[in-house]
């Protein structure tokens, strides 16, 4: 494979090599739905003007990587495409007119990116940027409509929820990209990039879980786990982990998850069990498994009055939500969170130091690693409910 040649910093090869230049690498493109990923050379074209080129060190795949691979909505189906989007690697170097990031930097792309300058960037209440939120049918650059990544031949290969990540080299705007501490370690960093910021977040900004609390998670992927460690790290006293797979059990039990319901265990329904086991149902509970039906049992699993749901699955069925507007009379709310609430730039840096003060249990949620070229055998791992996250090193 002809690779840029000559010294290099960290891995990242000298300005004078790449900078500017069209580089070859490894990458792995999806061609069609459900067909295997193959890695194969392609060419990866400079940082347009705001936008960075990062070289991936570490990424790992995502119930939504699934998804669009699958094809599971007509939408998604965009090929050839490279994947991913959870990830951590070094800038190799950057466009014209960006200030806060240079060659070297540490950095994580973030799918819902945030240019700082559009009335939902300047709004304290969200965190969805007008320009860089996550949409799920854009597959070029937002700056010229074109792609960045091409076949050797010079065909485009499509880009993925403003990130790509499942290559060498990628370029993202640089809304995109979050410059983190160089002391963090750069592999757990990628858990920062989707899944735990998301699940996580979701109990700390969306929710605002209270200390003394009691909480119901439905689905216990990363995701959800993550919105169990939300919600242990703000002092809820009751965790209950529910989901059909009871191998996720035993993980949730080691991250402080307090009870477990396998729906598949009882005749009645989990909001029945739930509303006994806590006296009315609980304060606050988590949509994570992206199934409408479950949405409507974690929906009644809270409490009348005051009781929260928040949905983080995603949901390709054209289904409607299964609530009546008569319910909401109940006092029961229901809101959505993208990214956890978090406004990436803004935030995830000091994010990323109270993961290193150990103030946020990392540690579970790897638990496979492999290289990158055995992309297929991690996509299996997800897909069996074998893997919270398996780390393919680039
Ligand atoms: N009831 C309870 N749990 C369920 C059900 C169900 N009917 N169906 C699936 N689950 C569980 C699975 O067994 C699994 O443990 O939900 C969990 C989903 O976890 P992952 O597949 O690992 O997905 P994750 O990456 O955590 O994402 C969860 O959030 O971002 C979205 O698209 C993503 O919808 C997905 C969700
Ligand atoms: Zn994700």
């Amino acid at each position: 494979m002809q690779k840029p040649q000559g010294e290099s910093v960290n891995g990242v090869h000298t300005e004078t090599e790449t900078s500017g230049k069209v580089i070859t690498c490894k990458a792995a493109v999806v061609l069609g739905p459900g067909q295997p990923f193959v890695i194969e050379e392609i060419q990866v074209d400079p940082p347009q003007k705001m936008e960075v080129r990062v070289k991936i060190l570490y990424t790992s795949i995502c119930h939504t990587d699934l998804s669009y691979w699958k094809g599971e909505s007509e939408a998604y189906r965009v090929y050839p495409r490279i994947l991913g989007h959870e990830a951590a690697g070094i800038v190799e170097s950057v466009g014209e007119g960006v200030v806060d990031m240079r060659k070297g930097d540490h950095v994580i792309p973030i799918f819902n990116g945030e240019c700082g300058d559009c009335v939902y960037c300047k709004c304290d209440n969200s965190n969805l940027c007008e320009r860089f939120r996550v949409h799920p049918l854009r597959s070029v650059m937002v700056n010229d409509g074109k792609c960045r990544f091409s076949t050797k031949d010079g065909k485009p290969i499509f880009h993925f929820l403003n990130t790509s990540t499942f290559t060498e080299y990628t370029v993202l705007h640089s809304a995109c990209v979050v410059k983190i501490d160089s002391k963090a370690p750069l592999k757990k960093m990628i858990l920062l990039s989707c899944g735990v910021s998301t699940g996580l977040g979701a109990a700390w900004n969306t929710a605002k879980v209270q200390a003394g609390s009691s909480v119901a998670i439905f689905g216990l992927g990363s995701v959800g786990l993550a919105a169990g460690e939300g919600a242990r790290t703000r002092g809820a006293s009751k965790i209950i982990g529910v989901d059909i797979n009871p191998n996720k059990f035993i993980k949730g039990k080691a991250m402080g998850f307090t009870d477990f319901i396998n729906p598949n265990d009882s005749k009645n329904p989990v909001h029945e069990i739930i509303q006994e086991m806590t006296g009315g149902g609980v304060d606050y509970s988590f949509e994570c498994a992206g199934n409408l039906d479950v949405l409507r049992e974690a929906f009644l699993s809270t409490h009348e009055g005051w009781g929260m749901t928040v949905l983080l699955g995603i949901h390709p069925t054209p289904r409607m939500l299964p609530i009546h507007p008569m319910e909401l009379f109940d006092g029961r709310r229901i809101i959505g969170s993208v990214f956890g609430d978090f406004k990436g730039k803004t935030q995830l840096p000091h994010f990323a130091q109270q993961c290193m003060r150990g103030e946020v249990n990392l540690d579970e949620f790897i638990t496979h690693e492999l290289p990158f070229e055995k992309i297929n055998e991690a996509v299996q791992l997800l897909a069996e409910g074998k893997s919270l996250r398996c780390v393919l090193h680039l």
